[in-house]
């Protein structure tokens, strides 16, 4: 009796279609997908460096913060928590890498970027689309940066890394 249940078993192990019940990721398909595309030259859109409050509000949620879901703060008109499929809305965490006005807790791996309108802007340094490119593929600017790419990957849309942009070239306090 016992051997015939053993049988038993060992037909049933062989017959089922364990390929439902083991998770085999494809590691191919995911390198694909987390692979960066090639360092892309982007313009600006048109109004895209703004002194809007609206603007600088959005720029400056996006570089202060990781993520919307833990945010302190409610995010500003016309960015959300959460994206429409329900996944959290990831942020830009400027600063990891970057001092600003008001940062907290931040890094330096890349340049500090307080009074950046009056050392970068005002003295012809730099301009809009300098500071518009190097947020949204910084790769195009210099080949071995350690910064984030934002918009080639699509992190970020174009009207986000334009409030991104006017938020680093503002005047603030
Ligand atoms: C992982 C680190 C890192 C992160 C995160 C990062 N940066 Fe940078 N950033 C750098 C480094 C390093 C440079 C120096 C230049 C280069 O390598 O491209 C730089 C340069 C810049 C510059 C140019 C400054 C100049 O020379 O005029 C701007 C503007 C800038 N970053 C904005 C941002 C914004 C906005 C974000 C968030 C979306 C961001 N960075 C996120 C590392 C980072």
């Amino acid at each position: 009796m016992r051997k015939v249940i053993l049988l038993a078993i060992a037909a049933f192990l062989n017959a089922a279609d364990l390929s439902q019940v083991i998770e085999s990721p494809d590691a191919t398909a995911i390198l694909k997908k987390d692979a960066l595309s090639a360092a892309k030259a982007v313009t600006m859109i048109e109004g895209c460096i703004s002194n809007e409050p609206a603007v600088i509000a959005r720029g400056k949620y996006i570089f202060h913060n990781l993520n919307g879901k833990d945010a302190k703060e409610n995010p500003p008109e016309g960015l959300t928590r959460l994206l429409p499929d329900g996944k959290e809305k990831q942020m830009g965490n400027c600063v990891a890498c970057h001092n600003i006005e008001g940062a907290k807790g931040y890094g330096n791996i890349g340049p500090d970027l307080s009074n950046y309108k009056a050392l970068y802007m005002d003295s012809g340094a730099r301009n809009g689309q300098f500071v518009y490119q190097k947020i949204a593929d910084p790769r195009v600017d210099n080949a071995k940066t350690h910064m984030t790419v934002n918009l080639t990957n699509g992190l970020f849309n174009e009207r986000e890394v334009c409030d991104l942009a006017s938020y680093v070239m503002a005047t603030k306090k």
